[in-house]
């Protein structure tokens, strides 16, 4: 008896992706292995993928384009929750995952799988953002993770996979191990896991080093409706080009990386390397939106929904109740958060220096220090007088 018949396998084209269909079927018993590679932007042609998967001895090879669904479902939302881990890393790797396993999980039902897989080792947060977001989507469903059971070294996996006719890689593998979609790319391994080391100007892809960054800054023009970017500079763009567009005015002046030890739901910090150029100059443009756009009460009590929605992405309980349940929240506070925001892009710093909105709380002539001040000063003191009772009290009777 297998471990399961038939097994739909999230596969990326990698070496260790496709020694899981052999190992699946050679070791685990599973009869029919269907793999699907999810498109999200990696910038990889996945005609060839397509074809590796079936040389491997996958029985259908799928290709899912999911990259408007992506930015829509997954992106927008963390953008509107300004989502960032540890309150620095964007989750653009992170936010992938539970779309992934939708992917997985309706494939199956469409070919009438009895189980799921991926190649994740057991070291990692995305085994867990997988495997909880599967038994979220569909519990009955068994779960397949080769690599985190078979013990075998990089050498020995490519040994395994030539057995099967898997060519083993053909350039010099790199020390690091990338993981890229469109909202951004994850860098770590080789000389990263030292902290103290400098990353070398060679792993970066989607910025520009300083040096090579315009002498002029940029400026571009953000328009929010209700929390989600809906254009550039004035002209209308569909989510995915809007953050295909972004990502190459932003990432020419440098702007949207990030070094940084993380904490791991694993117990584990490692070192990452980030650079997530749109995704971040979005968060930015939004928060200061908001900063604008919603009442102070609202603004401080959504920082902490905030920090708790960024650690259940990060955790893998995008498909859990209690996100959902911060969804609603998120959702309601976003009614009003519309509106246009200013960057300037200038050597490797984006700055937000100017925002506009039809729902603008900004009220000047509370704000101003001039004539036109309609502030009720004398109000301030009697305001102050019971504001700072209970601190007098307790000054004059125990502070001495
Ligand atoms: N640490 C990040 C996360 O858990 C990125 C991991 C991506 N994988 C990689 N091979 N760099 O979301």
């Amino acid at each position: 008896m297998g471990r399961a018949d038939k097994v739909v396998l999230a596969y990326s084209g990698g070496v260790d992706t496709s020694v899981c269909i052999p190992y699946l079927k050679e070791e685990w018993g599973v009869k029919e292995v269907i793999t699907l590679a999810a498109d999200l932007g990696q910038g990889e042609e996945l005609g060839p993928i397509k074809e590796k998967a079936l040389t491997s001895g996958a029985s259908v090879s799928l290709v899912a384009d999911a990259k408007a669904q992506f930015i829509r479902d997954y992106a927008f939302p963390s953008i509107q929750a300004n989502a960032l881990y540890e309150n620095r890393y964007p989750l653009s790797t992170a936010l992938a995952r539970p779309l992934i396993a939708k992917l997985l999980v309706d494939a199956a039902a469409e070919y009438g799988a009895d189980a799921v897989a991926h190649g994740c080792t057991g070291k990692g947060n995305d085994q867990v953002r997988f495997d909880v977001s599967i038994a979220a989507l569909n519990p009955s469903l068994k779960v397949l993770a080769p690599a985190r059971e078979w013990g075998m070294s990089r050498e020995q996996t490519i040994a395994y996979g030539e057995k099967f006719g898997i060519p083993s890689p053909v350039k010099k593998s790199s020390p690091y191990s990338i993981d890229r979609n469109l909202l951004g790319r994850s860098i770590e391994a080789g000389p990263l896991e030292d902290p103290w080391t400098e990353p070398l100007e060679e792993i970066y892809a989607m910025t520009r080093a300083i040096a090579d960054t315009p002498d002029e800054p940029d400026y571009v023009e953000i328009d929010f409706v209700k929390g989600i970017p809906v254009s550039l500079n004035g002209t209308a763009l569909d989510p995915l080009a809007l953050v295909d567009a972004l990502n190459d005015m932003v990432g020419k002046h440098g702007v949207g990386r990030i070094d940084m030890v993380e904490n791991r739901l694993v117990g584990i910090k490692s070192r990452e390397i980030y650079e997530a150029p749109a995704l971040l100059v979005l968060i930015q443009a939004h928060r200061d939106l908001e900063s604008l756009t919603l009442t102070a009460d609202v603004s401080h009590y959504k920082r902490g929904i905030e920090e708790t929605y960024s650690q259940m992405i990060y955790n893998g309980l995008w498909y859990s109740p209690l996100k959902g349940a911060l969804d609603a929240f998120i959702a309601q506070t976003q009614e009003q958060v519309s509106g246009t925001v200013r960057v300037k892009l200038f050597k490797g710093t984006a700055s937000m220096v100017g925002r506009k909105s039809e729902n603008s709380l900004y009220t000047p002539d509370l704000a101003t220090y001039g004539e036109d001040d309609v502030f009720d000063h004398k109000a301030a003191e009697g305001f102050i007088y019971v504001w700072g009772l209970p601190t007098r009290v307790w000054s004059e009777k125990i502070r001495g």
